[in-house]
């Protein structure tokens, strides 16, 4: 039976990568996967992270499963990272969470309690948006609809086309919204545009969910949120796929969580007994160590003032590439990049053909995706100015 299967194509963002790390030329550099890398081109392990698992492996006395819902610690702490702590909503006991495995887990899970609450929903996404949308949300049987978003003209956010496409979401439809740092292009709309949107909502009676993987990495914790919270002070309903993949640097344990704002606390109920049970038919039990970890970052003083210090330092780090970024192409290429520093997160396009994406992987090892999406946070001190004069080599 096996035998019937064939090869699938490599995936087209870890293909690169891997092609990029076969590559013998000791000046490649890798744009491709939306990892964060410090100076040295390394993907660090926070401070607080390394404090809270020292601890932890100290103190933890068994490895029995986690409930289906994750541990109670970091669900409470998620919630209030996530809607802040003076959430009205949070106060009034009409949000939920379960823990899951990455903010992956979280769309997925998110992906099913739609499905089941509203089986002929359409999902709204962005164009572009993650290809990795379009499986997780859609093997669950979900149909796709797609309002434009960004503008590769102007490098911008083309609201009016969004509204414009938004008119058809109707109530039972789901809006997929990029809490921030827009993966793959950067534009994140700005508060008044999520004003807009959250009229759009109470008009026309969509749902939103809102993709909330790099929280922190834009602007700050609590600044990237401001769309996302604005939403949920005037909708009853808000669905949230967070991530600790980036901002807590726990990519591989797998950490996240799929945070419900209901109608009121008695729905919140019925929405978390769902979710367990579509948990247990998708995975049974979260992962345990990100989130223990989390939960004690989120929950000790100290921990918690030094992961923030680390993490605003990470966010500095990634606007003053994106500065740096702009000027060497500029002064290497001529030209306006000045939409580099004003989009946020660690994705941005830089405005190439795909044929000059290859020519810059098959010329010069400089890898990013066909789109020209790169990931900032692969440039460093020493290879600025190699990729500038890459770029002006293909321009
Ligand atoms: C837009 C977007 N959503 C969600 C995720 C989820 O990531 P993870 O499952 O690693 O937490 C990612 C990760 O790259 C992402 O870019």
């Amino acid at each position: 039976m096996l035998q019937m299967l064939e090869p699938l194509p490599a995936d087209p963002i870890l293909g690169l990568s891997a092609a990029c790390h076969a590559d013998p030329n000791p000046d490649k550099v890798d744009l491709t996967v939306g990892i964060y890398k410090n100076e040295k081109g390394e993907c660090p392990v926070f401070a607080a992270v390394q404090e809270a698992q020292q601890s932890l492996v100290n103190e933890e006395t068994s490895k029995a499963y986690l409930a289906a819902a994750g541990d109670g610690a970091f669900n409470q702490g998620i919630q209030k990272l996530v809607l802040g702590d003076g959430s009205g909503a949070l106060a009034d006991g009409r949000v939920t969470s379960i823990q899951t495995p990455g903010g992956c887990g979280a769309l997925r899970i998110g992906a099913e309690i739609v499905h089941a609450a509203a089986p002929n929903a359409k999902v709204w996404v962005s164009d572009p948006t993650w290809p990795v949308h379009g499986p997780l949300l859609g093997s669950v049987g979900l149909e796709f609809r797609s309002y434009r978003y960004y503008d590769y003209a102007t490098h911008g956010v083309n609201f009016d086309a969004m509204v414009s496409d938004l008119a058809g979401a109707q109530a039972g439809d789901i809006v997929l919204l990029h809490g921030c740092c827009h993966n793959p292009c950067g534009a994140d709309l700005s508060l008044e545009q999520w004003r807009v949107i959250a009229e759009l909502a109470e008009r026309q009676g969509f749902t939103p969910f809102v993709d909330f993987a790099y929280q922190g990495m834009g602007v700050g914790l609590d600044e990237d949120a401001a769309g996302l919270r604005l939403l949920v002070s005037r909708l009853p309903e808000v669905i949230v796929a967070s991530s600790c993949s980036k901002n807590l640097g726990l990519y591989r344990e797998r950490t996240g969580a799929a945070v419900f704002v209901c109608a009121d606390a008695a729905n919140a109920r019925a929405v978390l007994s769902q979710a367990q049970s579509a948990a247990r038919r998708v995975y049974s039990m979260p992962p345990a160590h990100g989130a223990l970890l989390a939960g004690r970052v989120f929950n000790d003083d100290v921990l918690g003032a030094l992961w923030r210090e680390e993490l605003s330092a990470v966010c500095e780090r990634i606007n003053g590439l994106r500065s740096s970024l702009r000027h060497a192409l500029e002064s290497r290429c001529g030209g306006n990049f000045a939409f580099i520093e004003t989009e946020k997160g660690m994705f941005s396009f830089l405005g190439l053909s795909a044929e000059q994406a290859q020519r810059l992987r098959n010329d010069y090892s400089v890898y990013m995706l066909d789109s020209s999406r790169i990931n900032v946070a692969g440039v460093n001190a020493g290879n600025l100015d190699y990729i500038a004069e890459a770029v002006s080599g293909v321009l």
